[in-house]
């Protein structure tokens, strides 16, 4: 390696594009003759279709076809195998039949000449149906009976709980919260030759590809998905929804392009959500602080369609060292769309019951909340007993507390004070896995010195094109500008989902191995007959910063090597099998300080200062990581204090299902953002050390939010989001 880009903050490659706004979402894409659809969305929660009169509709201008249950395209039953990579979390298929499971399910699909055309006609589409009485929010759910998925037990954690000294025992809930990344769903398919060409607004072309396959019997090899931009997912589009389907569907039955997007108020309904959570946490501990028992019961609320589960108990069987422990997790359906994971899913609303709990335990035994944590660190992993492979919890504790000054905090609730605020400060842990998948990449030298990486993974906006480009300028030795990244493809050697986290130590591998593999055909090419090292063994070659040398000190440019043979290029392929090291456990870890304000006189609730550390391996691009983390760290703080999908309890229907009333924190908002971010190498996990940070900045920061506001005002909130009105 001859320059070094890795770890520092080289600017986003695609930036440029994204700025003049010549990257192109799946929107962008008007293929010749293209229509577009509009849905017609169930009014009721549950229930059957009676009727649907299209007779106004039909009529209307421009109007091409009205789709529903009577006459849509069958499709095949949608798969969901995570191995086989064809995840949906919706299993219907759209328009199956006329039952409907929630309100915002589509009824129908108007295609039309323009956007406009269609979505008049849409409003003009009636149905009618017999309604059913549904169960509107979870507390309705649970009524229907409860689900147990799966549990997770050591010990005898309901005995060790009962004769433990101290104990805290305490239900937590948090709301559905939708996501609203700034790009909408949307699909532009079009069929030609028996191809399927998608354009999808997807974290994963490979699971959009397979999944398409199976819904219409296709090979893999018909189909194209394309997302070269996305504006976010926050995992809502992790797998395909009923819309993609539908529009794939309808341009082959029509015999042209046909675009859809999905508008804001239908993404609170038929593209997923975080589901509601109640979870029931026990801790035991001796007078000193050490646990004896740990109990997570989480319910999360479902639909009647899927099965999600919410793994609220994920990272409490690892994060502290307990003998008795029980996590389990059960689902209760309600009459919604399924549940889809969103950021963090899991441990993003999990730390919040168990981060509260231990402050309430620390509170219980009058100790200090961050010497608790750290009393109860674990250095292995006590669901499996294997060593953690890379762990500096306890540094990430010592740096963020010195940097915050929660040394100086007052511990008496209510004790500090500035001018009329009340102020309080707050601690809770982070945790994420560190995940690594198998993937594939092809890097392509060329005789001008440039470089392309292929792989069929994608940049959601976190960072990913410049993350390769970084990593295959300092394996090649060449310089970044060079380099040229093509992902967004499913074409393209099998890559990985953005998501999990795992993009990143999954993806950097497939680099490297595909730059050294290049660089050894070239190598192989300078020895041919008639090549500059002619006859040269291979072994005493040497590529390094862009050219080929040998022992005596000369140098072959690719173009040396490659013009005389008349080579177009050097291919290098590379499969990374996704293992990591035997023998570890493998996790990121950090810790949220958090400093509230409240001001009884005026009502008013901020957020003054955050401070987080986070050890999540070696730092790939000290920007994009960052940006990572604060704005993890910004969406940890509306589910602290603003966001809910609130659903009328009549309907069913979501009420506050826009920009206007679903509360999102603004800049005004927001305090400065602290973020320290360790850079320890995990080696064992990859070559680079990197592991994944999209995820981990958002665990912990609600809690550490409540712990901040019961230490100004003594209330404990164990319902999200602790809006005004709990605290007053
Ligand atoms: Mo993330 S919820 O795995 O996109």
């Amino acid at each position: 390696m001859s320059q070094t880009t890795i770890g520092s903050a080289v600017a986003r490659v695609d930036g440029f594009d994204k700025l003049t706004g010549r990257a192109r979402y799946a929107a962008d894409f008007h293929p010749e003759g293209m229509a577009h659809a509009y849905g017609v969305y169930s009014t009721i929660s549950r229930g059957r279709i009676v009727s649907i009169d299209t007779s106004i509709a039909d009529g209307m201008p421009g109007v091409i076809e009205i789709f529903h249950h009577d006459n849509f395209p069958t499709l095949h039953r949608s798969p969901a195998s995570f191995p086989e990579e064809n995840m949906v979390d919706e299993l219907r298929t759209p328009f199956e039949d006329d039952v409907v499971h929630y309100a915002g399910q589509f009824v129908a699909l108007v295609v039309a000449d323009t956007f406009e055309h269609a979505r008049d006609a849409a409003y003009r589409v009636k149905a009618s149906y017999d309604a059913d009485s549904a169960a509107a929010n979870l507390a309705q759910g649970l009524e229907g009976g409860v689900t147990e998925a799966n549990r997770t037990e050591r010990g005898d954690a309901d005995s060790a709980f009962d004769s433990a000294e101290v104990k805290v025992d305490a239900t937590y809930t948090t709301p559905v919260e939708t996501h609203n990344p700034m790009e909408m769903h949307a699909t532009t398919a079009r069929w030609a030759n028996g191809k399927l060409i998608v354009h999808e607004s997807t974290q994963g072309v490979i699971f959009a590809r397979n999944t398409l396959a199976k819904n219409f019997d296709l090979d893999p090899s018909q189909i194209e998905v394309h997302a070269d931009y996305i504006g976010s997912g926050f995992g809502g589009k992790l797998w395909l929804w009923p819309h993609s389907l539908a529009t794939c569907a309808v341009a082959r039955e029509l015999g042209r392009p046909v675009q859809f997007m999905l508008p804001r108020q239908n993404m609170f309904t038929t593209s997923g959500h975080r589901p509601e959570t109640s979870q029931h946490i026990q801790l035991g501990a001796k007078t000193d602080g050490t646990l004896t028992s740990i109990i997570h019961d989480s319910i999360n609320s479902t639909s009647s369609i899927n099965t999600f589960v919410e793994a609220c108990g994920g990272s409490t069987s690892s994060l502290y060292a307990s003998d008795a422990l029980r996590v389990s997790h059960a689902t209760a359906q309600v009459a919604r769309g399924t549940p889809t994971p969103m950021r963090a899913p899991g441990a993003g609303v999990g730390l919040f019951a168990l981060e509260s709990a231990m402050d309430e335990l620390a509170i219980a035994l009058d100790m200090d909340p961050l010497e608790l944590r750290r009393q109860n660190f674990t250095a292995t992993d006590p669901s499996d007993g294997k060593p953690w492979s890379s762990n500096h919890m306890l540094e990430c504790y010592d740096r963020a507390a010195e940097r915050f000054g929660w040394a100086d905090r007052n511990p008496q609730v209510g004790s500090m004070r500035d001018g009329d605020w009340l102020i309080g400060q707050g601690v809770a842990a982070c945790n994420w896995d560190a995940m690594r998948n198998p993937c594939d990449a092809r890097v392509t030298l060329r005789p001008d010195g440039s470089a392309t990486v292929h792989c069929a993974t994608q940049d959601i906006g976190t960072g990913t094109y410049t993350i390769i480009a970084q990593t295959a300028a300092d394996t090649l030795g060449i310089d970044i500008g060079r380099i040229h990244v093509a992902i967004g493809d499913s074409t393209f050697p099998h890559g990985q989902i953005s998501g999990g986290s795992w993009a990143t130590a999954s993806i950097l591998p497939a680099i490297v191995g595909a730059c050294k593999a290049a660089a050894d055909k070239l190598v192989e090419y300078a020895a041919n007959d008639g090549a500059p090292m002619a006859g040269a063994d291979t072994d005493d070659l040497l590529f390094e910063a862009g050219v080929v040398k040998n022992g005596r000190g000369d140098q072959a440019t690719p173009a040396d090597i490659l013009e005389p043979q008349k080579l177009a290029h050097a291919i290098g392929d590379f499969h990374s099998d996704g293992s990591p090291e035997d023998g570890y456990a493998y996790g990121s870890f950090g810790v949220n300080f958090v400093e509230i304000g409240w001001n009884p006189n005026t009502a008013q609730l901020k957020v003054r200062r955050v401070v987080s550390s986070i050890d999540a391996g070696a730092i790939m691009n000290d920007a994009t990581a960052r940006s990572q983390v604060e704005g993890a760290i910004v969406m940890g703080l509306g589910a602290a204090m603003f966001e809910a999908t609130e659903y009328d309890e009549r309907t069913g229907r979501p009420v506050n299902n826009n920009y206007a009333e679903y509360l999102v924190p603004v800049n005004a908002d927001m305090p400065e953002l602290d973020v320290i971010l360790l850079n320890h190498p995990d080696y064992h996990l990859n070559e680079l050390g990197a592991r994944g940070i999209g995820e981990i900045g958002l665990t912990g920061v609600q809690a550490a939010v409540a712990n901040a506001v019961y230490h100004a005002t003594g209330k404990r909130i164990r319902d999200l989001p602790i809006t005004l009105d709990k605290i007053m």
